[in-house]
């Protein structure tokens, strides 16, 4: 995965947040946390505590907040998302976010939301709730503003979420067309053109001439990499450039795009999806006899009466278990055993018992610093919150300055 290659301005900035639900399961850990812990070597992660989203859907539960939040980002930590290489945030405490999903709101119109999938989707799901809300029909503007505050290029989710993104991407071009039109544009493009100085200040006006008026895509190309090359030019003056080779107005909040990064689909002990609602979850953190009482207990294919009566793994929940831990030679002796009846399904539980307890140990000893010392997981997120926080002020800074909120 070259995130180069797959952004032209080189932006390697990466946002996700996840729901404070509590405890975390090895679905999420398989689904989600690993492929955080992965990017935080390649790209500079935020990643986030979504507690107003918690509450879009959960605002009957408030007593549970605090408990789940800091339960979740202890399984992060206990995960391996390092606090060195990752910004780890709450949501609540940059209040700009919501500052923010006001302001796009001004621009947003109803119907945008209206027809996003997981509105309807969601709201007879949970029918028991009632979701016919303000917030919740607000809810992905709300992510497009914790997408955009960080001018992320990159926004892992899984397919669930793309909808959201592609959303992200619409209102971000909504905005900066109807506020990227200063009328100190034109001087400020000026400005930035001269700072490259004389020889690439020429070069970049003759090729952006040669793209706008000839439509010369070679000549796009070429000034791209100048604006990339210059030194002494930063981030929000290049993309200002990148966006106006092209025409555009200022870009104020680049669109971002969304990531389907690979990742292994865990199931439950009982084959559907793994879920705290069904009871069917192994908790990143669980106690190991637990764990093996559960495995020993899960359900396999029920051709397999007897020890003698051969089964098939493609029907097993014990088989997807395999697919996620097992080494191939793990798994042939599976397929092979069990299709034979060359074993009980207990002794091809065993190895599986092995793997999980082996990577929950790693888990548990990596979360119990953090365990005995509560506090060391606040300075975390203190850490975090400040970081993100001087972020969220440059966006807004640039964000108010663009809808005419700033007074003199
Ligand atoms: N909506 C996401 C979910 O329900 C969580 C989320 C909120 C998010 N804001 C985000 C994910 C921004 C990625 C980027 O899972
Ligand atoms: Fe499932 Fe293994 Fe038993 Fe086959 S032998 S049914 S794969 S547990």
């Amino acid at each position: 995965m070259s995130a180069d290659s797959q952004d032209p301005r080189g932006n390697r900035r990466v946002l996700s947040g996840m729901r404070p639900t509590g405890k975390l399961h090895l679905g999420h850990y398989h689904g989600v946390l690993r492929n955080w812990v992965r990017m935080q070597e390649d790209y500079s992660c935020f990643y986030f505590v979504a507690d107003w989203h918690a509450l879009t859907t959960h605002y009957d539960d408030p007593e549970t907040m605090d408990r789940h939040v800091w339960d979740m980002v202890i399984d992060w930590l206990a995960a391996g998302v390092d606090p060195q290489k990752a910004t780890l945030f709450i949501q609540s405490h940059v209040p700009e976010h919501a500052e923010l999903h006001l302001l796009l709101s001004m621009v947003t119109p109803l119907g945008w939301l209206e027809r996003v999938p997981s509105f309807k989707d969601q709201q007879e799901r949970l029918r028991e709730k009632d979701l016919a809300t303000y917030g919740f029909l607000g809810y992905p503007l709300l992510q497009s503003a914790d997408i955009l505050m960080y001018r992320a290029a990159h926004v892992p989710v899984g397919e669930d979420q793309v909808p959201h993104v592609e959303l992200t991407r619409e209102i971000a071009r909504r905005f900066n067309h109807f506020f990227g039109r200063s009328p100190e544009f034109e001087e400020e493009m000026a400005a930035a053109i001269r700072q490259m100085g004389k020889k690439a200040a020429k070069t970049y006006r003759l090729l952006r001439q040669a793209f706008t008026e000839q439509g010369d895509r070679e000549a796009l190309e070429q000034a791209r990499a100048l604006v990339e090359a210059q030194q002494n030019l930063d981030r929000s003056r290049k993309d200002g450039l990148l966006g106006y080779l092209e025409g555009r107005g200022v870009t104020l909040l680049p669109e971002p795009a969304a990531l389907l990064t690979e990742s292994a689909k865990m199931l439950g002990l009982d084959g559907q999806k793994m879920s705290k609602s069904y009871d069917n979850a192994i908790y990143l953190r669980d106690d190991p006899a637990r764990v093996e009482q559960a495995i020993r207990v899960m359900p396999t294919d029920p051709a397999r009466v007897r020890l003698t009566d051969p089964g098939e793994p493609e029907k097993c929940p014990v088989w997807e278990f395999h697919k996620v831990y097992s080494s191939r030679d793990t798994r042939d002796w599976v397929e092979d055993g069990c299709r034979k009846a060359a074993f009980g399904c207990l002794e091809c539980k065993k190895p599986l018992i092995g793997s999980v307890l082996e990577e929950q140990s790693a888990i548990r000893e990596r979360a119990l610093p953090y365990e005995k010392n509560p506090d060391l997981v606040r300075e975390v997120i203190a850490d975090g919150d400040r970081r993100a926080r001087a972020e969220a002020c440059e966006t807004m800074e640039i964000v108010r300055k663009s809808v005419g909120t700033v007074y003199r």
